[in-house]
């Protein structure tokens, strides 16, 4: 099978497209045929080895000391079950699924075998039928950040809720599902993307190329920053203090991204009733991939950049 090779952290040109041998799945997992994968912020930090300084150590522990433990990076997938293990019992070949690799990475090749229950190597489910293999990775990742900070438990249907850096990945679907729970929602971006930003239904938008304080007497509920803490803006600092009584500010990057299956499901369901739509910035083919992360890398993608596979 074809599969883009990592054998070395650096710049966008360590990936290089070879033919590796196919895997087989074992008993307890599936094999699965990708259509597509995508180019995550995660991706870029794995290639180019960008890891904060205080996770510098854990994550080179894990991820390989010298060079990436497993040469065949990527994350997220969305395919087509080929063959199934014999005690595989939640999937069935021929099954349309989305999800993420973890720590076992893979995404980026033809096959990735994996197991059906969800763990920190990945986690598997069916993917939404009313949109592409392409826009599924988008909500899979997305998807699972975003939810992961969000739902009931923090938000309340009225509540002023704030999504700072609302036109990425995370953020384009943060503001949707903020929305979805019923919240009054603002979305902070830059001047090219306030259109989009208030196209997925921000009530309000604010742009932080322009703007560094915040109405005085406005307060937030709830505060996602979804472009993790490297990204900051003289805004971003006004936005902490802009809680209102008893509010909550999250950071994307505050705990570890949980692989949860479940939550798929939900975003499958949000997908499919039409409350969660895909942005995708650029599609690129799978021998491009190199020109894809020095896109992605400058930071500034809309939404997401897809690669497809088949
Ligand atoms: N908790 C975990 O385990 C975990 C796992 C994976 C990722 N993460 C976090 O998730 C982040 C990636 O999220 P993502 O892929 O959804 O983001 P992303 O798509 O890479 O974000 C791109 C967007 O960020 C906006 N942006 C850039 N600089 C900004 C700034 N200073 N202020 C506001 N917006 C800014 C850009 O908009 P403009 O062009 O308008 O500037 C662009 O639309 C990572 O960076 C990481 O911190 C956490």
């Amino acid at each position: 099978m074809k599969a883009i090779i990592c054998t070395k952290y650096g710049p966008p040109d360590v990936l290089q497209l070879k033919e590796v041998e196919k895997p087989n799945p074992k008993n307890d997992e599936v094999c699965i045929k990708i259509h597509a994968t995508a180019v995550t912020a995660s991706d870029i930090y794995i290639r180019g080895s960008q890891i904060p300084i205080r996770f510098w150590i854990p994550m080179r522990i894990m991820m390989g000391l010298t060079k990436p433990r497993k040469s065949i990076i990527g994350l997220v997938l969305a395919g087509e079950i080929e063959s199934a293990g014999k005690d595989i019992k939640r999937f069935r070949t021929g099954d349309q699924v989305y999800g993420l690799t973890g720590f076992s990475l893979g995404a980026y090749a033809e096959y990735k075998c994996m197991k059906e229950t969800d763990s920190t190597y990945g986690c598997l489910a069916l993917k939404p039928a009313n949109i592409s293999y392409g826009e599924a990775t988008m909500v899979a990742y997305g998807g699972l950040l975003a939810f992961q900070f969000m739902g009931k438990e923090n938000i309340q249907r009225g509540q002023n809720v704030l999504i700072y850096g609302a036109s990425g990945t995370t953020g384009t679907i943060a503001i949707q599902y903020a929305r979805y729970l019923g919240a009054k929602v603002t979305g902070v971006c830059s001047t090219t993307n306030l259109e989009l930003v208030k196209s997925l239904g921000a009530d309000s938008v604010i742009d932080y190329t322009k703007v560094d304080t915040l109405d005085p007497d406005v307060h937030y509920d709830f505060i996602l920053d979804a472009v993790g803490k490297r990204k900051t803006s003289k805004l971003k600092d006004a936005c902490k203090k802009a809680l209102a009584p008893g509010g909550k500010y999250m950071s994307i990057d505050d705990g570890a991204l949980l692989l949860d299956s479940n939550r798929l499901a939900l975003i499958k369901e949000l997908t499919e009733a039409g409350h969660i739509k895909p942005i995708i910035d650029r599609s690129f083919q799978f021998e491009e991939i190199a020109e894809a992360h020095r896109y992605v890398e400058k930071g500034h993608k809309k939404g997401g950049v897809v690669i497809k596979v088949k």
